[in-house]
């Protein structure tokens, strides 16, 4: 069920307390009481919800970076702070890492963070490619199917073309030096394209893991969805996004998407991205 995914602020509500938005037609209002809705990042709320109300609750589920909502990276001490507080009142704490899983570390968002979920969902970088997906989780967890006690049948469980291209994909992924290559690569886009902002006089943050990333057009840090909203200029970024295409760079149009640097993506590639960067903040620098 998909809620208070870039909802209309308005009826989001306070962002201490927001109310759960369900995101399209056909969600069941009644679910609304079975779920809390919180602002990311933000530590005291967590806390509050976990000290009222720490025993009724289920489960915690986030990205361990908000990679739905262009990149937002966790504060320091933000997702210990959702493990230890899960951890304390019995809950489990579950990463989407759909976005997140494979694509900076082999090992995930939770390798990099160093912060172990008990439940992880994954997909896209899974299959180099191939539609699959999967969850994992700690053997306590996995227990529930394994023994049956909880049905998880489908028409493609475990199919094997997916499974292959998963194998393929794991196996690749294993080279050594592979991820430290291609995160420099784009470490290298990333720096590259913060100075040449800063040289056009273009508020921009740059923000994200290496590989993954997101052009913020914005003077002010975006700590999670809200700010995004108030902050991103999704103007400025529309404009930047044609400016790059007619340079030969395809972006992402949304401001709220972001930008990969793949295992395809060269060195060339990145000297032309830049080279594209440095002519279009100057088209932008001119017309703001
Ligand atoms: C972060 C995140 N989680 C979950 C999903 C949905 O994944 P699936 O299509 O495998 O259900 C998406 C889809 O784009 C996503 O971006």
């Amino acid at each position: 069920m998909y809620w208070s995914n870039h909802v209309d602020p308005a009826k989001a509500g306070d962002w201490r307390h927001p109310r759960p938005v369900p995101s399209g037609p056909g969600v069941p209002i009644e679910l609304e009481d079975t779920l809390i809705v919180l602002t990311w990042n933000d530590f005291e709320s967590f806390s509050a919800v976990m000290a009222e109300r720490g025993e009724q609750v289920a489960a915690v589920i986030t990205e361990p970076a908000v990679f739905n909502t262009g990149c937002i990276m966790p504060e320091p001490g933000y997702l210990e702070l959702l493990r230890s507080e899960t951890q304390k009142h019995g809950a489990l704490l579950i990463f989407d890492e759909v976005i997140t899983g494979f694509r900076f570390a082999r090992g995930g968002a939770q390798e990099w963070f160093n912060v172990m979920p008990d439940i992880t969902t994954m997909a896209k970088g899974l299959g180099g490619g191939f539609p699959v997906a999967a969850i994992g989780g700690t053997r306590e967890v996995m227990s529930i199917i394994a023994e049956g006690r909880y049905s998880h049948s489908g028409t493609y469980n475990a199919n094997v073309v997916a499974c292959a291209a998963v194998s393929a994909t794991m196996d690749l992924l294993a080279e050594p030096g592979l991820y430290e290559r291609q995160r420099n690569k784009g470490y290298r886009l990333a720096s590259g394209l913060t100075s040449l902002a800063e040289a056009a006089g273009i508020p921009v943050r740059v923000e994200g893991v290496g590989t993954v990333f997101q052009v913020w057009f914005s003077d002010v840090p975006i700590r999670n969805w809200r700010d995004a909203e108030a902050n991103a200029g999704e103007a400025i970024f529309t404009q930047w996004y044609r400016e790059m295409l007619t340079r030969g760079v395809l972006f992402h149009p949304s401001h709220l998407e972001n930008l990969f640097v793949s295992l395809v993506h060269t060195d060339e590639d990145i000297d032309q991205t830049l080279e594209a960067a440095a002519d279009a903040l100057a088209v932008i620098a001119r017309t703001r």
